[in-house]
């Protein structure tokens, strides 16, 4: 029997399980399948009439039926009735096109026999059923609550978000808040750790916050509090934003990001009611991560004569910093800034942990190329050489060396990539690097002249000398 017709049985059993145990709510149901039976906004906190507001309730309404069209959408199974018309137990009503189990005991039974543990714990409705009953006793070692706490909740799913989004931001007047906060389902962030070349001190910050949310529980009943605060401190290019999103797909978390940048949109006067908004939403998001980029940016509008309004939203948000928790709100919050110099004492007081993104020495250098090497195929590639060629370089540089020496060899027709290449796109990449840093007003034209060491100028900060090698020739 194909994994199709497995996929589309247990499709049935879950609804019809979920249809009749009123106990059971949405975080029962593996996001794929609830994605489809979920309708309307998202229910208002305060419990008001639904009749009166017009307002659809939103969640997933009893009894769940199953068409081929549902079952197509929650299991990715082409064709399912076809999957699954020849059981015994299955049955097909020709006029409304819905799917049932006509024994739904044979159906546990055949279902029982062909999965295992690991397969029912990503099923939260069927490990609560098969543990309910005694012929299954035997049969898995799964319970509700380990089935539970490891599937996602609702408030990670796109549909959730939507809902959410629409009920605070809906006026006109709005349109602007949706430039000033992002949010992703962390299915659509697409960078995970395994992405990243850390440092070993970025790794244990990483692995003690993740311990911390893990133990919130803990945290808040022995009282402590000031934790779940994170600045990212570091050049462009060093993988802030990046860990932050990682770190949000790993944990499975709703991303937030504020882009502090569009506080200054013409729409002043309502910045500040925005700033609160945002902060709602995460706390309704929760547990999600609040990434607030640009955090220098705070610091600059306290101390520079700005416009009342500005300097007024800005200290809602710093406000707003103080008002949320971890422990309390389960949103961990992470600031990232590229100038820490131009933070004052009240921006730094605001964040438990600092973590430091250098620029990435030598060693990290070679397992960033071979990291993001990983699927090309490139000739006699010694990355510990070419990390030699690209000191002061950031994983950004990086990359950017990479798609050029891609791009180059493409214009060859070549898909397999020399040692040679990535050198002479190192080369172009600091040409271009040093054009971009060069004062034209003022600046050395001489640097500009072919054969000029244009290394010199974007040696980003490692006191150790330089060790290009200039002397191949490239026509462009
Ligand atoms: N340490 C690293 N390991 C792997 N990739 C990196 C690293 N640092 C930066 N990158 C890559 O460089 C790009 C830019 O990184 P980003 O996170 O936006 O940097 P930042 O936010 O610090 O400016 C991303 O594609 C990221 O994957
Ligand atoms: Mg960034």
């Amino acid at each position: 029997m194909s994994d199709a017709a497995l996929d589309v049985v247990e499709f049935l059993l879950t609804t019809s399980v979920y249809s009749d145990d009123r106990t059971l709510d949405e975080n029962d149901l593996p996001p794929s399948y609830r994605r489809v039976f979920w309708t309307g906004g998202v229910e208002n906190g305060d419990d008001d009439d639904d009749s009166e507001s017009g307002r659809t309730p939103a969640g997933i309404s009893r009894p769940l039926s199953v068409t081929t069209t549902t079952a197509r959408e929650a299991t990715d199974v082409s064709r399912p009735w076809e999957a699954v018309s020849e059981l015994m137990f299955t049955e097909r009503d020709e006029f409304s096109g819905t799917i049932t189990l006509a024994q739904q005991g044979m159906a546990e039974k055949w279902f029982a026999e062909r999965v295992d543990d690991d397969r029912l714990r990503e099923n939260p409705t069927l490990a609560k059923h098969f543990a309910e009953h005694e012929e299954f006793g035997e049969t898995f070692d799964v319970t509700h609550e380990e089935a539970r706490e490891e599937n996602r909740p609702i408030q990670a799913d796109r549909v959730w978000i939507d809902g959410l989004l629409e009920e605070y931001f809906d006026e006109e007047e709005d349109e602007e808040m949706l430039d000033l906060v992002e949010v992703r389902a962390p299915e659509e962030v697409d960078m995970s750790l395994d992405d990243l070349v850390l440092t070993e001190d970025q790794e244990n910050e990483l692995d003690k916050i993740s311990k911390a949310i893990e133990h919130r529980d803990y945290l808040s009943n022995i009282g402590l509090r000031e934790i779940g605060k994170l600045l990212f401190v570091g050049p462009p290019g060093t993988g802030k934003t990046s860990t932050a999103q990682a770190l949000a797909q790993d944990m499975d978390l709703p991303f937030v990001e504020v882009k502090l940048s569009m506080i200054t949109s013409q729409y002043l006067g309502e910045t500040a009611k925005n700033v609160d908004k945002t902060f709602e939403v995460a706390k309704r998001l929760s547990p999600c991560i609040l990434f607030i980029d640009e955090f220098d940016f705070v610091a600059k509008t306290r101390s520079s004569d700005e416009h009342a309004a500005l300097k007024r939203a800005v200290n809602t948000l710093l406000k707003s910093i103080d008002n949320i928790s971890l422990i309390e709100d389960d949103v961990l919050l992470i600031g990232a800034t590229n100038h820490p110099d131009q933070l004052d004492d009240a921006a730094w007081r605001r964040f438990d942990e600092i973590i430091n993104f250098p620029k990435p020495d030598n060693n990290m250098r070679a397992d960033i190329l071979s990291l993001i090497t990983r699927r090309m195929e490139i000739d006699e590639f010694d990355p510990h050489l070419i990390a030699e060629a690209t000191q002061g370089l950031t994983g950004s540089d990086l990359r950017m060396v990479l798609r050029e020496a891609v791009l180059e060899a493409l214009t060859e027709d070549r898909t397999t990539l020399t040692q040679e290449d990535l050198l002479n796109a190192v080369e172009e990449f600091e040409e271009r690097d040093t054009l971009k840093n060069m004062d034209m007003m003022g600046g050395d034209h001489d640097a500009l002249v072919a054969g000029g060491d244009l290394g010199k100028a974007s040696d980003g900060g490692e006191p150790s000398g330089h060790s290009h090698d200039h002397d191949h020739d490239h026509d462009h």
